[in-house]
Order: C-alpha cells, then structure tokens, then sequence
C-alpha cells in the first residue's frame, strides 16, 4: 500500500528518496510521484504506472534539492492517474498521504464554498488545503499541521514539507509512520517503513498517533522534534536503532521472489523450532503451560486469517479451548462478546494490516489480554499487543504470502503445544523436521508441479475443495491462485460442493481436490461427485490410495506418515507451487501482482 518517503540534509534528495520508494515497491501501489523544492518553489512531478516512469521523468531533468517528499499510491479515492498520484501541492505546500480522510467530502464541499479550489479527486488534497488555510490563519505551519489533523476523520499518516523552510513535517493515526536520523550525515527522513531507511538513517522513531514529527536540519545537525496536538513538547515515541537488514532483498538464484520464499521454508521452520525449543523462545513458550485461556478470539486478514483457521484445530484439539476465528474487518463492526478470560490473538505478518489493528484496539479496550503471531518486530501490532508470538519468516516481499503463512500455523502450533506442556518434546521436534524434509522433497519435485501446471493453466475455473482442516488449506489454495495468476479460483468445503457450486462443474472446470488420511472416504466421495459430472480433477493426497488415482485425471502423492498435525503445511507448498507455475505460464507479474498490496494499510 502507499509508500511514503521524505528527505531534508545535505545531499540531494532524489537519490535516498526513489531508493526508499523502490525498496517499497513490493507494497504493491499503482501511481508514485516526488515534491523537490528548487530555487525556492516546490516541484512536483507525478507519473501514473510503475516506479520506473517517475524515475525516467526525472533523469530528463536530472532535478537536485536538499529536501523532498515522495511517494507510491494505491488508488482509494479517485482513479489512477497523474492528477490524483502525490504529492499534492500548491505554491506553499506539498502533502503525501497514505490511508483514508472519512469526511473528506464534507471537508471538500466547505473548502470549496470558501473558494479553494481542488486539481484532484483524491481526499488526500483536502489535507492539503486544510494545511494551507490553517497556515494562512495562523502564520505557523506546526500549529495549522495540528489543525488540519483535528480538522480530519479516518486513519491516515500524512508528511508535508513547505516552501518556506527545509523542514518536513508528519503525523498519523492508526497507519505506520517512523522519522529516522543520521547524526554523523546531519539528515533526517520520514518514511511509512523502516525498511526505506536501511543504511540512512541508523536512529529511528515511531511517533504514536496524533504526535506532530518535525525534521529539520541546522547546520551540520539534523534534529526530529515532536509535539502534542497543543504543540507542547512529546515524549510519545519511541526511539530505537534500526536493526533491519538488506539480507531478504536479493532474489539470489531464484527468478521470482515468491520462488525463494517458498524454497526457504524448511530451512525456516527449522529455525523457528529450534528458537522456540532450544533457544531464546523456550521460556514464552513453556511459560503458557497450563495457562490456556477459556476462548480464543482470532482475528486476521488475507492469508492470515487462513493460518488462524488451520490454528484453531491445534488449540480445540490439544487446549480443550473454544476458538472463534474472524475476518478482522467483520469482527470489528459487529459488536463481538468479550469476556474475562478470554483471549485477542491476532496474526498478521506485516502487524500493520489496519483491519487487524483495529480488532486488537477493540479486545485491548475491552480489557482482554491481546497476544499476536507477527512476523515484524516492532511494527504496529507487535508495539500495541501484550505479548507477540514471532513467527521468524524474515521479510517476505513477494506480495503472495507463502512462507509466512506457514511460520503463522507452526507458531500456533508451538503455541498449543506450550499451552498443553508438551513442548520440549521429541515428538513435536521430530514432526516439525519431518515437516520440513517433506518440504524440501516437495521443492526438489518442482518439475512435476510444474507439468501439471501445464495442462491446467489455460482452464476456465478452479474450485479447491477440502474437509476439516484440509478446508482452509483449500481456501489458502485457491487465494494464491487468484491472487497471481488472475484466474477465478474458489475454495469450498468439500461437503458444500453439492450445495450449489456443483453446478459450474464441466470439463473446463477443475477441481483441485485435497484430502488428508482424516475423513478420506469422505473426501473421496466428493471428488466422485465431480468426476460424474466430467470436471477435471487434480488430486493432491495421501499416498498409497489408487481408488483416488483411478478417479483423478491428475494425483500428486503424498506421504503423511510421521505428520499428524502438520500434514496441511505440507499440502499447502504444493498448492503454492502450482500457483506460482500456472501465473508463471500465464506471464503474470507474480511478485506484484495487479491492484494488490503487500500491506493493507486503509480499511
Ligand atoms: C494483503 C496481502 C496478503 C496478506 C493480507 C494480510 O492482502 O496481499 O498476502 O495475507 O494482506 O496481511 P498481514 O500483513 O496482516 O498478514
């Protein structure tokens, strides 16, 4: 979602600036845009489409400027286009903006009663006029930020920069912002991801919401002052080193980014077991023992939300807990009961997704304890949560979550385990790197994905069906599809099959039928039903069953023994894999793909 990168210090800032925008390109955005202030008048130029449009408007000019904002739009309000890409700007002002102004259309109708005029449809610009009014009253540009902000309803992260002086400006609420320092270089940015300031700005801050950032430079010294909405000095904030590597950032070998992070897995798994068995894990973990709440409350988004689907059969099942698991962005609108003792479990890898923050405010006012499964130390929800359960993926940036997703189940599966005292077993470290040879062994096995990706990808449409806990396997599946090779892909529970969509079954339909050991006749039964209709079946399931091979045009064994819990993750890489090659085929743009966001920062 939007990417925000603003500069002020000593060199010229497009450099640190479209480097930022970059690293934030696997965000997902549709337009990006840059305000350079040169000989006193603030520049802007905006181009709709990739990164690399705006990069070659600018080498035309080859621009130079001590301070700028720049930015990457995913379109909310308004259609893709330059008017509407940021910033927004007039002669004293420029704005980027990343989330959404809920009155704006008041706001804009009163502003243009009193005469601004407006050059976008976007809310954001209202900010901006806001801005401007507010500093024409006032004669002060801190005091017309707050202003503006109190003016405006709706979560959102705003940077502004002036004419007038070379200082940024920045505020939010509910959406990410840090400010960074570089003490020795005397710069200082604003960034929507401490990713964008790796190896500039080694010092960073995250101001909490409705706390005025201000960067200015003096001199050799840059500074990062913040304030109250009564412009009273701010100590909400903290202040930390940035630890983030450039590590994740190489696509080594691999020819996509989602391809490394689908390989990387069993060696993360591994990881993440041995952290939370033999290392620095062990006592969050064996500290749950016999503390399992009386009901969980699971909230998550996207991917996410399947990995707290595949969750709750661990707690049900080893915990004895009830377990409810929503739509982050249904949970918190529909008044949901809260009680003592029960539990908010969030999981989301970015911990900035806003739907998810959202439910984690509401269990929190609640008075419920609020844990989350995060894959990012020290984003919003790992800040705001009362303990966070790492899932130790690294940074994932192809948009497609894979790799997380199976860091999230294996951390609630640890999770569970820690609740039911069985840990610091040999059995769960046995399964878990059981888990992860199979998961090799299935990545080593590409070319066989890859031919049956070759006889599907041209089909209509694909209904992936499961049982049990194979169902959000089946829904995870589908996601990844539709998400990469844009292709209408539905998961459904098997047993719902001949509850209506059954009647889409032809011979350009297939369906992906997954089955576990668990319920298998069941199962199976489904994909007779199918077969009678002449859809095409490709069958991913146990080995050693040739009434499934007889009935499926394509079957991809799989060997469940010595995986009692885990079986689904194994299931799933297959899935992902088959994903991957059938957009692969299709030529889709796999690690970014069309209209999605790696983050979803608006509601
Ligand atoms: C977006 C991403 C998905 C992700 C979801 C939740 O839709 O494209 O891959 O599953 O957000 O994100 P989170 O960071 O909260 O896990």
């Amino acid at each position: 979602m939007c990417g925000i990168v603003g500069y002020t210090g000593p060199r010229n800032s497009v450099q640190p600036i479209l480097e930022g925008l970059s690293r934030l390109e696997y965000r997902g955005y549709d337009s990006a845009g840059i305000c350079l202030k040169i000989n006193s008048k603030l520049e802007i130029v905006k181009k709709e489409g990739k990164l690399e449009n705006l990069r070659a408007a600018l080498t035309e000019t080859n621009p130079s400027s001590h301070v700028g904002i720049g930015h990457t739009r995913w379109a909310t309000h308004g259609a893709v286009n330059n008017d509407n890409a940021h910033p927004h700007g007039n002669d004293d002002f420029a704005v980027v903006h990343n989330g959404i102004i809920e009155n704006a259309p008041v706001l804009k109708k009163q502003l243009q009663a009193e005469g601004w005029v407006f050059k976008s449809q976007t809310d954001s610009e209202v900010f901006l006029v806001l801005l401007t009014k507010f500093a024409k009253e006032t004669g002060d540009t801190l005091k017309a930020m707050s202003k503006a902000f109190q003016t405006i309803q709706g979560n959102s992260a705003f940077v502004a920069m002036e004419k007038s002086t070379d200082r940024l400006f920045c505020v939010k609420r509910s959406a990410p912002l840090v400010c960074g320092l570089n003490p020795v270089t005397g710069e200082a940015f604003v960034s929507s991801d401490p990713f964008a300031l790796i190896g500039y700005a080694p010092e960073i801050f995250f101001p909490q919401d409705g706390v005025i950032g201000c960067g200015s430079v003096k001199g050799h010294t840059a500074s990062m002052d913040f304030f109250e909405l009564d412009l009273t000095p701010s100590t909400r904030f903290t202040a930390q080193k940035n630890a983030m590597s450039m590590d994740a950032t190489s696509k080594g070998h691999y020819e996509h980014f989602m391809l490394k992070e689908i390989h990387e897995q069993p060696a993360l798994m591994e990881k993440l077991v041995a952290w939370a068995i033999k290392g620095e894990g062990l006592s969050t973990y064996s500290n749950l023992k016999g503390k399992a709440p009386e009901y969980f409350h699971i909230t998550a988004c996207g991917t996410a939300w399947h990995a707290g689907l595949v969750i709750k059969n661990f707690f049900e099942r080893f915990n004895n807990v009830r377990c409810c698991v929503e739509i982050a962005s249904e949970f918190r609108y529909r008044e949901p009961i809260l009680k003592k003792g029960e539990v908010g479990l969030f999981i989301s890898q970015s911990g900035e997704t806003a739907d998810t923050l959202a439910c984690q405010e509401l269990c929190h006012e609640k008075g419920l304890p609020t844990y989350s499964i995060v894959n990012t130390q020290g984003s919003t929800l790992f800040r705001h949560c009362d303990q966070n359960f790492l899932i130790h993926a690294g940074m994932e940036i192809g948009v497609a979550s894979t790799k997380a997703f199976t860091q999230q189940v294996l951390t609630g599966y640890l999770m569970s385990m820690g609740y039911a005292g069985k840990l610091a077993t040999v059995e769960v470290y046995q399964e878990i790197k059981t888990l992860s040879d199979r998961v090799a062994a299935i990545c080593e096995d590409a070319a066989a994905i890859k031919e049956i990706a070759e006889k599907l990808y041209h089909k209509k449409g694909f209904i992936f069906t499961g049982r049990g806990v194979y169902f959000p396997i089946a829904l995870e599946g589908a996601l990844k599809l539709k998400e990469i090779a844009y292709v209408h892909a539905e998961g459904y529970a098997a047993g719902e099959l001949k509850h209506g969509p059954i009647a889409l079954i032809d011979d350009n339909m297939v369906n992906i039928a997954v089955l576990g050991p668990e319920l298998f006749e069941k199962a199976l039964s489904n994909v007779e039903e199918v077969k009678a209709r002449r859809g095409l079946i490709f069958a991913v399931g146990p080995k050693g069953h040739p009434e499934l091979r007889e009935v499926s045009d394509m079957y991809y064994e799989l060997d469940f023994n010595g995986l009692p819990n885990l079986a689904p993750v194994m299931v799933n890489v297959v899935l992902q894999l088959l994903s991957y090659h059938i957009a692969k085929l299709k030529g889709t743009d796999i690690d970014k793909p069309r209209n999605l966001a790696k983050s979803v920062t608006v509601e």
